[in-house]
């Protein structure tokens, strides 16, 4: 059995209250933070200024997801800023192997995600140079959308890959990912789940994560 992983998505939270909102989460493994550019997604959220405000208010490890342009260019910045993981997207990088390689040597995990219509198999070679891969089980932008069926063939090739390469590689999966929907992600080999509005929209986020966390054991 691979452990699970809770990784709640701040983009759900009261953004007005961010400080009290991360509290309601203290059981969670890491806060997943959606960093929106309103280019590479139609949808602004938060930056650097903001992320640092997060790192300061919690002590819990930051997954920072990056869905901007250029991630080349603005990406390291937020591997000083302390966060766990930064993780960006293939369809966002021109030089992705060099961008792995540079977030590591600034201190952080390398993450790289993929859109739901993007191949995995482009990137299976480049699996070493990354800590975590997320397949997007819906389009990038909002929270709240059902999610994807059609991904879950990319996971398990995915998870096949990895297993074939024996690389500790962690398969992050992100969208609607609900009490029922993490049963399909999990058999399917995804290890680190993303809920937004399944834990922010629960009159008790602890609960809705720890409900998530047990679904794919019963
Ligand atoms: C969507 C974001 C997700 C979002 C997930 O572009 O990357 O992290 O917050 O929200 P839910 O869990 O509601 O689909
Ligand atoms: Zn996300």
């Amino acid at each position: 059995e691979r452990p699970i992983h809770i990784h709640p998505s701040i983009l759900s939270a009261d953004f007005a209250r961010l400080a009290e909102e991360l509290e309601r989460i203290s059981t969670a493994d890491a806060v997943h933070v959606d960093v929106m550019d309103n280019h590479f997604v139609p949808n602004l959220t938060l930056g650097a200024p903001v992320v640092s405000a997060i790192r300061k208010a919690t002590s819990l490890p930051l997954d920072i997801h990056l869905m901007i342009e250029d991630a080349d260019r603005w990406a390291p910045e937020y591997a000083d800023l302390g966060a766990e993981s930064v993780t960006f997207h293939a369809e966002a990088s021109g030089a992705p192997i060099r961008l792995a390689r540079e977030l590591r040597h600034r201190g952080a995990r390398a993450g790289m995600a993929l859109k739901p219509a993007t191949p995995v198999e482009p990137y299976l070679d480049m699996l070493p140079e990354l800590d975590m891969l997320l397949l997007m089980t819906v389009e990038p932008g909002f929270g709240g959308q059902p999610f994807l069926d059609v991904v879950l063939p990319k996971i398990r090739r995915a998870r096949q890959a990895l297993d074939g390469a024996g690389v500790p590689v962690a398969l992050q999966v992100d969208g609607g990912i609900t009490r029922e929907t993490i049963l399909r992600a999990a058999e399917a080999g995804a290890d680190v789940f993303v809920a937004g509005s399944a834990v922010y929209g629960a009159d008790d986020p602890e609960a809705a994560i720890d409900q998530l966390r047990r679904a794919p054991l019963v």
